[in-house]
């Protein structure tokens, strides 16, 4: 089983589209083990995008990620990193495939909804930067035999 941080960007609380996405990580059969609402500081901000603050568009990532609130999650599943960001498409909403989460609610590059962990180094820094230990529910769905054989 693997971990990965999802944040509903600041974008997809304002437009109501927190259900729509939380709905599609359901449907197809991620575990929520973790989500609460928080507003992103300045400075979470800057530890969460350290590899983008020296770039051209940190300053206004960083006002739109702190400009209203965000929803963060942990989701728990088999091959979870690759298959949320295969969920969400591409980064820019314009290019993102039809199908996709991106391709289906954004036209944005910034705007682009939902931010989820591009790997498994990614999902252990970013994790902490959003709960602490305590905060994370793992447990057992019962439907489990209904989404996945015993073996995969
Ligand atoms: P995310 O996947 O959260 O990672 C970094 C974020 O920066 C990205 O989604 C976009 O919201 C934003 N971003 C990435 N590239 C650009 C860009 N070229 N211009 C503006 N914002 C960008």
């Amino acid at each position: 089983m693997e971990r990965t941080l999802i944040l509903l960007k600041p974008d997809c609380i304002e437009r109501r589209l927190m259900g729509a996405i939380v709905s599609r990580f359901e449907q197809k059969g991620m575990n929520v083990i973790a989500l609460k609402m928080l507003r992103v500081t300045p400075e979470l901000s800057k530890q969460h995008y350290a590899e983008h603050v020296t770039k051209p568009f940190y300053p206004a990532l960083e006002s739109f990620i702190t400009g209203a609130p965000v929803v963060a999650m942990v989701l728990e599943g088999l091959e979870v990193i690759r298959v949320v960001r295969e969920m969400l498409g591409a980064t820019s909403g314009l290019k993102a495939a039809a199908g996709t989460i991106r391709g289906d609610y954004s036209c944005s590059r910034q705007m682009n909804l939902v931010h989820a962990s591009d790997g498994a180094e990614a999902s252990a820094r970013e994790i902490p930067l959003y709960f602490k230990p305590h905060e994370i529910c793992e447990y057992t769905p019962t439907l489990r035999p209904w989404f996945q054989a015993s073996d995969e």
